[in-house]
């Protein structure tokens, strides 16, 4: 089945590396034109861009921080002078790292807040003006199924991936019917190249953690993006809007 996906035009934030990398080269393959962007390790940005050229898709580098206003619309602008307007827009970069609630100061409690959650409503404030007046939109925002649960040590990560969910669900109900859909995805443990391994935590550790996992394995990149394609792709993306999307081995049965 066609995805609709040739020409349109996908920016993913945090796209040099795991999750985003494997979303902007599954969307290149559908022939989408895809902006990557990654905060500064220049090596993997070369790499991401040489890996999604070669998926016959055209992409444009925009290296830069997706917290800083300024760096949005300078990515907004160059997308649109370059490629077209912006059909796509995926809020995948993110992350936090494990601090007890009691060390969680407001500097880490704010940074990871405005990484994961503000970052989103500042890009999305920013393109789905166009995407309105053109009729057709689909903004993907990146949680995680600790937005869900919660997660140990991770109140600050946790807490803006529930909010991320939260404002997903409330733009689906403000925007719905308009062509603009929004929806999000909250994986489980995905195994990229910075998932712990046998060389940062004990075997023991890993073993606990595939326990918790039903299918008794982390998920493969491949299978967060396929489902980005299905939400991006119309028609059969056109009557998901408001969804968070769990894959998730079972972990987490919302
Ligand atoms: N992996 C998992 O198991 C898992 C599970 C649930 C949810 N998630 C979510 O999925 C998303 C991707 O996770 P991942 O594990 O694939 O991440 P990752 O491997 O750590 O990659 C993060 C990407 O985001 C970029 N980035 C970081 N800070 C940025 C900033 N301020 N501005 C622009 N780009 C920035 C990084 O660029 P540099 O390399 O240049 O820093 C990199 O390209 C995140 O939102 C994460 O919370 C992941």
């Amino acid at each position: 089945m066609s995805t609709g996906l040739t020409g349109k035009v996908a920016v993913v934030t945090g796209s040099t590396r795991g999750i985003g990398r494997g979303i902007a080269v599954a969307l290149a393959r559908e022939g989408a034109k895809v902006v990557i962007n990654g905060l500064d390790d220049e090596i993997e940005a070369a790499s991401a861009y040489r890996e999604v050229t070669e998926s016959g898709g055209m992409a444009l580098l925009y290296p830069g921080d997706i917290t800083d206003e300024r760096f949005v619309q300078g990515l907004v602008d160059e997308t649109e002078q370059e490629l077209g307007p912006i059909d796509i827009w995926v809020n995948n970069a993110g992350g936090g790292k494990n601090i007890p609630f009691l060390d969680l100061d407001d500097e880490r409690w704010h940074s990871t807040i405005d990484l994961n959650l503000h970052s989103a409503f500042r890009c999305i404030r920013r393109v789905i003006p166009g995407m309105l007046e053109r009729g057709f939109g689909r903004i993907i925002n990146i949680a995680s199924q600790l937005g869900v649960k919660g997660g140990y040590e991770q109140a600050h990560y946790a807490t803006a991936k529930a909010g991320l969910i939260g404002l997903t669900r409330s733009l689906a109900l403000e925007f719905a019917g308009s062509g603009v859909t929004i929806n999000a995805i909250a994986p489980g443990r995905i195994q990229t190249e910075k998932t712990p391994g046998t060389a940062r935590v004990s075997q023991a550790w890993l073993e606990r953690k595939l326990r918790e996992i039903p299918m008794g394995r982390f998920g493969k990149v491949e299978e967060v993006s396929a489902t980005a394609v299905l939400i991006a792709s119309t028609p059969g993306g056109d009557f998901y809007t408001g969804q968070t999307f769990h894959p998730n081995g079972g972990e987490v049965m919302p």
